[in-house]
C-alpha cells in the first residue's frame, strides 16, 4: 500500500500542464470505436479509469494502439463491435459502466458489466430505467439497479425523456444508445451539465442538435474517425488552483486546460470567493474550449452555493471545501446530495478528513458547511479509495502545521497519475514523497 508524506509548502511558482481530461478521454475511446476508420487521440489520459474503457472495447474486437503520446483507435462503425467472451470489469469507473450501458443496449449480443466494490454500490437505475423505455433489456441485482448487470442487446426506439436528475453520465448513456435507435431521441436536462458527448458527436459528424437544455439525436447514422485533441482536465487543475490560492506568495500558470461551460463552475466559485485567477488565450480545439489559467495566492471569502452551479462543480466540491477552510466566514454548500453517490460518499469523507486536519466543518444532509479561516494541523488521512479525497488531504497538508500522511493513495492513478510530480515541479523543494 502506497502513502504520501506531505511537507508544508513555502511558495508555489511555475508553469505546468495537467493530464488529459478524464470525461473526454473515455468518450474519445467510445465514439472513436463506433466511428468508421482511424481516430487519433492526442493527450489521452492514460490512467486507470480510461484504460478500463480501452479494455472493454478491446474485448469487443476494437484495436487500440498506443504510439508515443497518441492513441489510435481503429473504429469499425456503429455495427462493428463483436460479442465479448468474458465479463467487462470497469474497476472504479462510473463513466465507463454508465456510458457503456447505453452502447451495449443497442448491440446484437449479450454482455455483462461489473466493477469494484464501490461501483457495485453506485446507483445504476437512473440509466437503466430510461434505457428500458427505449426497449433495452438489462438485468441486475436489487431489481436491476446495481451491478453486476447483464445486457441482452435489442432493437432500440427513439424516445423523448426529461431527466429527473442533473447527470452527464445519464444524458450521455441515452445519447449513445440513441445512436442505435430507430428514429430520434430527445433528452431534456434538468440543469446544464458537461456536454462533451454532444460536442464530440457533433465533431465526428453524427446527427445531433442542441437547443438550450434539449438535445436531439437521430439514430443509425454512421460517422467517420478523426484526429482529436484532449484538453487538460480542469478537475485535476482545480487541485493546483486551490494549492496556489492558499499557499502564500504563489503564482502558477496551468496550460491547455479544458474550459467547457459545464465544467467551469470551479472558476466562477473561486472568483466569487475573491480568487485572483485569470483565464487567458481561450481557443477551440476539437470542438472544446481550451485556455491557460493563471492563479495567484489570494485572501478568500466564504461563499454560498446551491442550485444550477452544483452540477457544474460536482467533482470540485471537496477541493472547494479545502479553499473554504481558509476563507473568511461561513461557506454553505447545499443541494449537493449527489456527492453521496460518487467513488465514496464525498459529503462524509470530505468532512471526516478535513476535520482530522483541524477544519471547522460540518456535514449536512445535502451538503457541507465550513467556517473559516482555520489554521490547519497535520494528521494521518485516509483515501477511502477515492482519488479526489486522497488529493484534497494532500493539498490541505500543504498548509498544515507539520507533516501529513495520506494513506492508500493508489487511487490517485484513476485520474491524475502525475499528481506528485506536477505538484513537486512548482516548488523549490519536494512537497510530497511517495513510499
Ligand atoms: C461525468 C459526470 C459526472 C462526474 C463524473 C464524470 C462524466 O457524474 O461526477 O466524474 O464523464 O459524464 P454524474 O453524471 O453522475 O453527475
Amino acid at each position: 500500500m502506497k502513502k504520501y508524506t506531505v511537507t508544508p509548502a513555502k511558495q508555489l511558482s511555475g508553469e505546468v500542464k495537467v493530464p488529459g481530461d478524464k470525461s473526454i478521454s473515455h468518450r474519445a475511446v467510445m465514439i472513436g470505436s463506433l466511428a468508421k476508420g482511424d481516430t487519433v487521440i492526442e493527450n489521452f489520459l492514460r490512467a486507470e479509469d480510461c484504460m478500463r474503457t480501452v479494455d472493454c472495447f478491446r474485448k469487443m474486437g476494437i484495436e487500440v494502439d498506443f504510439e508515443d503520446s497518441n492513441v489510435i483507435i481503429k473504429g469499425k462503425g456503429l455495427f462493428g463491435l463483436h460479442e465479448p467472451t468474458d465479463v467487462f470489469d470497469v474497476g472504479n469507473s462510473g463513466t465507463t459502466i454508465r456510458l457503456l450501458l447505453g452502447i451495449l443496449s443497442g448491440q446484437k449480443f449479450h454482455s455483462t458489466l461489473t466493477g469494484d466494490e464501490s461501483i457495485r454500490r453506485r446507483p445504476m437505475g437512473r440509466v437503466i430505467e430510461p434505457l428500458k423505455k427505449m426497449g433495452a433489456v438489462i438485468h441486475g441485482r436489487q431489481r436491476d439497479t446495481l451491478a453486476p448487470l447483464t445486457i441482452i442487446g435489442k432493437e432500440l426506439k427513439g424516445i423523448s425523456y426529461e431527466m429527473p436528475i442533473a447527470s452527464a453520465q445519464v444524458k450521455s448513456a441515452l445519447l449513445l444508445a440513441g445512436l442505435y435507435a430507430d428514429g430520434t431521441i430527445t433528452v431534456k436536462e434538468k440543469e446544464q451539465t458537461r456536454d462533451h458527448t454532444e460536442r464530440m458527436l457533433e465533431y465526428f459528424g453524427a446527427s445531433v442538435k442542441r437547443d438550450g437544455l434539449k438535445i436531439y439525436l437521430e439514430g443509425r447514422h454512421e460517422f467517420k474517425g478523426k484526429e482529436l485533441f484532449v484538453p487538460g482536465d480542469i478537475s485535476s487543475a482545480a487541485f493546483l488552483m486551490v494549492a496556489a490560492l492558499i499557499v502564500p506568495g504563489s503564482q502558477i500558470m496551468i496550460r491547455d486546460v479544458g474550459v467547457n461551460p459545464g465544467r467551469t463552475g470551479i472558476l466562477e466559485v473561486l472568483h466569487r470567493m475573491g480568487a485572483d485567477i485569470e483565464v487567458m488565450d481561450e481557443r477551440i480545439l476539437s470542438n472544446e474550449p481550451v485556455a491557460n489559467i493563471v492563479v495567484k495566492s489570494s485572501e478568500l471569502n466564504a461563499v454560498e452555493l446551491s442550485g444550477s452551479i452544483i452540477p457544474r462543480v460536482i467533482d470540485e466540491i471537496p477541493i472547494i471545501a479545502v479553499a473554504a477552510t481558509q476563507a473568511k466566514g461561513k461557506t454553505v454548500i447545499k443541494g449537493a446530495e449527489e456527492l453521496r453517490y460518487k467513488e465514496s460518499d464525498r459529503i462524509k469523507t470530505t468532512v471526516h478528513e478535513l476535520k482530522r486536519l483541524g477544519a471547522n466543518i460540518e456535514e449536512a444532509r445535502d451538503g457541507i458547511v465550513v467556517y473559516g479561516p482555520t489554521r490547519l494541523k497535520n494528521g494521518i488521512c485516509q483515501s477511502y479509495n477515492d482519488h479526489r479525497i486522497a488529493m484534497i488531504s494532500s493539498i490541505a497538508g500543504l498548509i498544515a502545521a507539520g507533516r501529513t500522511i495520506v494513506e492508500k493513495v493508489e487511487c490517485v492513478d484513476t485520474s491524475f497519475p502525475s499528481f506528485v510530480n506536477t505538484l513537486n515541479s512548482i516548488s523549490s523543494s519536494p512537497l510530497i514523497t511517495e513510499s
